[in-house]
């Protein structure tokens, strides 16, 4: 089997039709590697949630879901963003098959317990079950996961998609891991910091340098590094080939484990 390639998209890039055209024709040339696509959509949750008369709330970067807001994520991605990607990858070409973390158990996950939040929707993954995407991989489909989850109860969950890639980076003992966002990676004054471990990163959030989403992303990264995923690089994709430019290591920051 060839080596696992993780690339969860997320920000503007996971909406973005152009982007993602260019950014899917790079994955669909990238034949040394098994790929799964990971993807999040917060933005396009936060804009129907507030449509629909729901304040988003976060605490240190992850959304803290109520249950309304879970129907709202339910249907944004696991409907339209999925679909729209599995639709977009068929186009070009690849055997894509949208995934969330209910099918297959892939994922099996927890309510977080937050102070002043009675019925929190906001999930943990507690296991992941990686047969069916090994399944589908073998087989040459790529996966296009979302983030959404199940309780024991059988109630919805919804969990950060950056710890999606990374528990499915580490169950899958992937060789890369690569968050793309819409930024060049980690910034410090505005300059892409080439190299992270987790002191420095943890230092850069006391600081308020790293901030919002950006912690989930840099913690969950640290974790897949500490916990067996060969590397794992935080960037952004702006033109055709800049897939095998984070993959060279040319861009973005790399999270390494102090060594
Ligand atoms: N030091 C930093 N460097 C870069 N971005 C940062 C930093 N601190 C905070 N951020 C913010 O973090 C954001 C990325 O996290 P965000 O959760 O918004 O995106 P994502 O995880 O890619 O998407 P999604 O949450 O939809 O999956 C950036 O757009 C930026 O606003
Ligand atoms: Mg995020």
């Amino acid at each position: 089997m060839k080596p696992y390639l993780i690339v969860k998209i997320g920000g503007a890039v996971a909406t973005d039709t152009q982007l993602l055209q260019k950014l899917l024709t790079d994955l669909s040339q990238a034949t040394d590697y098994a790929c799964v696509l990971v993807h999040g959509g917060g933005k396009e949750v936060t804009a129907l949630s507030e449509r629909l008369g729901y304040q988003a709330e976060f605490r240190s970067g992850l959304r803290i879901t109520s249950p309304g807001e879970m129907e709202v994520v339910d249907m944004v991605l696991g409907g339209k963003v999925n679909i729209s990607l599995v639709r977009m990858a068929t186009q070009i070409g690849l055997k894509a098959v949208g995934l969330g973390g209910q099918d297959g158990k892939l994922f099996s996950a927890k309510a977080l317990t937050v102070d002043g939040v009675p019925d929190c929707r906001t999930g943990q993954i507690l296991a992941c079950d990686t047969s069916l995407v090994r399944l589908l991989c073998s087989e040459g489909y790529l996966p296009i996961i979302h983030s959404t989850c199940m309780a024991t109860d059988g109630q919805g969950l919804n969990v950060n998609a950056d710890e999606a890639a990374q528990a499915l980076a580490v169950a899958l003992e992937a060789e890369v891991l690569l968050y793309v966002s819409d930024i060049r990676g980690v910034l410090k004054n505005g300059q892409v910091i080439a190299r992270l471990d987790e002191e420095a990163l943890e230092n850069e959030i006391d600081a308020g340098v790293i901030s919002g989403g950006m912690i989930p992303k840099v913690r969950n990264a640290s974790e897949a590094v500490s916990e067996g995923c060969g590397r794992v690089i935080i960037g952004g994709y702006q033109s055709t080939g800049d897939l095998s430019r984070l993959l060279a290591g040319e861009s973005g920051t790399t999270i390494h484990d102090g060594v």
